[in-house]
């Protein structure tokens, strides 16, 4: 029963990137050459990305998939993210005989400028959170760095009782800032370190590169504001 328990608990972590791992060298991927000396190597390349998220589809569609849900996707850096899962989990309904009706809606917080946070989460635009009152919502985020992003959107939605919330995000960081908060769907547990691509930004440069990578020092310096 121990190891079963154990099972679960890693599987929640999902895929566990060491903090020795030294990812891939950029050279033996293609990328916009626009960021040439901007990166510093790959740590997951997109193909890896792709894979986890299907399995990330088939497990939430065994956990909830009976249920009609909202899918809530964390703009911008979500985006990606939030809409191959989507394309997932629409794959695994059309071909199931369980019904399951799937709604879309996005919310717009800001909470980073460079690669600090700049306090307080705020949201700047989107789904009108009333309308998630009852219903069964699935927030879709790009990445949990110390989870207080995370944290402030749960409070503030659960103000208007939905009957259920579950969390899938694709990153999450192991860091000594870290709230203890831990989603109920992880892709890939990271080191902490600031990553881009996939829709991940730093000052809104990066989404247009498909693996997520490590930022160099000279990509911190040249697209700092
Ligand atoms: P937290 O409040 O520290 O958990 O930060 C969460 C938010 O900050 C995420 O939704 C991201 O938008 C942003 N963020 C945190 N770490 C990174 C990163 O390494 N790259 C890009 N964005 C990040
Ligand atoms: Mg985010």
């Amino acid at each position: 029963m121990a190891g079963k328990r154990e099972e679960a608990r890693d599987n929640r972590r999902g895929v566990v990137i060491s903090d020795d791992w030294p990812g891939y060298r950029l050279d033996l991927f293609t990328y916009p050459k626009h960021y040439s000396g901007d990166l510093d190597h790959v740590l997951i390349p997109h193909g890896v990305i792709v894979d986890r998220t299907e399995k990330l589809a088939k497990d939430i569609m065994n956990d909830i998939g009976y249920c009609d849900i909202v899918v809530l996707c964390v703009l911008k850096g979500g985006y990606k993210f939030c809409s191959d899962l989507v394309e997932n989990l629409k794959n695994i309904s059309r071909n199931s005989d369980t019904f399951v009706s799937m709604k879309v809606d996005f919310i717009r917080l800001k909470s980073y400028q460079n690669d600090q946070s700049v306090g307080d989460m705020q949201i700047i635009g989107g789904c009108d959170l009333s309308k998630l009152a009852g219903k069964n919502v699935l927030i879709v985020e790009d990445v949990v760095g110390t989870g207080r992003t995370m944290k402030a959107l749960l409070s503030k939605i659960e103000k208007y009782k939905p009957n259920m919330i579950k969390v899938t995000s694709l990153l999450v960081k192991r860091t000594s800032r870290s709230d203890n908060f831990q989603p109920d769907y992880t892709g890939f547990e990271i080191p902490d370190l600031f990553v881009v691509g996939y829709a991940l930004d730093y000052n809104e440069y990066f989404r247009d590169l498909n693996h997520i990578c490590v930022i160099s020092e000279q990509g911190k310096v040249k697209y700092r504001v």
